[in-house]
């Protein structure tokens, strides 16, 4: 029962008219657990809230699968304005973004004009930009332009899913570059043909690739609420002598806050994905399917209306 809500919530994640209507009506049903505002404005007071409670942030500004030029130069636009506002107000934040919405689909030439017009910002106001990592069929494509990017500017970095079986390989690859990488298991639908269909195989490549990377001496996040893994890599850090300064714990915001206070008390960096803006539906989606028991709160959000 729990795999078929999965499915459904990863496949209405993927509906554009939905998307369409939910941009039109603004945050709701319980989405504002997960989402931080509509705006930067909100995202910045979000920001200071998790700031003084010593998390520092990284600021997604929602948006994916984007098909024209106008709309990726204007998500570029907005990820600009997120960085200038994070160097103004001087707050512990960097930047995640899809290349899906800076024009992936679209043309080579356009993502990698929009990419360079963020990085470039970023470089000037000293701010890092992760490059997330969206589905099986735009992941070879992604790492290669991240590879790209990388050889031209330090202050990128991107993600790798510990569900996909080519992410060894890819890890092995990537090595040269000294990537700062964040390390998940994977949000997307994928066929056993490409990813690992059992969580317990997902699990054990995650522990394997925290372990490559962390021991080559490379920055690693490792993304996850799993508490199995945050020990994992305590443990792993420990019995290395891995400095602390040299990885960082990262989750969702909305999402084990309190434990998020707690990593940080305990000498850890720990770092809140806080995302914003009128594009949530698809991110609430793939939430949901994470977690079916938060269709609680939706049925809530529902019912106060
Ligand atoms: P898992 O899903 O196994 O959950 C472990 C435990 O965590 C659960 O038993 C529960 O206690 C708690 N938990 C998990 N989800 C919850 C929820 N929604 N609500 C409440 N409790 C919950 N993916 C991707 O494909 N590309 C990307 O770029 C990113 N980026 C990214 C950034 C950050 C900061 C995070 C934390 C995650 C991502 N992800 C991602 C998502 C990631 O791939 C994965 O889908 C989720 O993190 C869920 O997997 P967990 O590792 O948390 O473990």
């Amino acid at each position: 029962m729990e795999q078929v809500m999965r499915d459904s919530f990863l496949f209405l994640s993927k509906n554009k008219a939905m998307t369409k209507l939910a941009k039109k009506y603004g945050l709701r049903f319980g989405a504002s657990r997960f989402v931080a505002g509509e705006n930067v404005k909100l995202a910045m007071k979000a920001i200071r809230d998790l700031n003084n409670k010593d998390l520092s942030v990284t600021l997604d500004y929602l948006g994916e699968f984007v098909d024209n030029e106008r709309e990726a130069n204007e998500m570029a636009d907005n990820c600009i304005e997120a960085i200038e506002a994070i160097s103004r107000e001087g707050v512990d934040a960097q930047v995640s973004l899809k290349m899906t919405s800076m024009g992936l689909d679209i043309s080579d030439e356009l993502v990698m004009r929009n990419m360079r017009r963020i990085l470039n910002s970023a470089k000037e106001n000293n701010v890092f930009v992760t490059i997330d990592m969206e589905d099986y069929s735009r992941c070879g494509k992604t790492i290669d332009i991240f590879k790209q990017l990388k050889s031209e500017y330090d202050n990128v970095g991107t993600v790798i899913q510990a569900y996909l079986y080519r992410t060894e390989q890819d890890m092995q690859e990537l090595n040269e570059y000294s990537p700062n990488l964040r390390l998940v298991k994977g949000a997307y639908k994928e066929s056993p043909e490409v990813a690992f269909p059992e969580k317990k195989d997902v699990d054990e490549n995650f522990k394997k690739i925290i372990k490559m990377h962390m021991l080559n001496g490379n920055y690693t996040a490792i993304a996850t609420h799993d508490e199995h893994i945050i020990q994992y890599t305590r443990r792993l850090a420990w019995e290395h002598n891995i400095p602390h300064d040299q990885f960082e714990f990262q989750m969702l915001y909305g999402i084990r806050s309190e434990r998020q206070e707690e990593i940080a008390k305990e000498g850890y960096k720990m770092r809140v994905y806080v995302p914003y803006g009128t594009d949530w539906y698809g991110y609430f989606m793939r939430r949901l399917a994470e977690r079916p028991a938060n269709v609680a709160f939706v049925l809530r959000g529902v019912l106060k209306k």
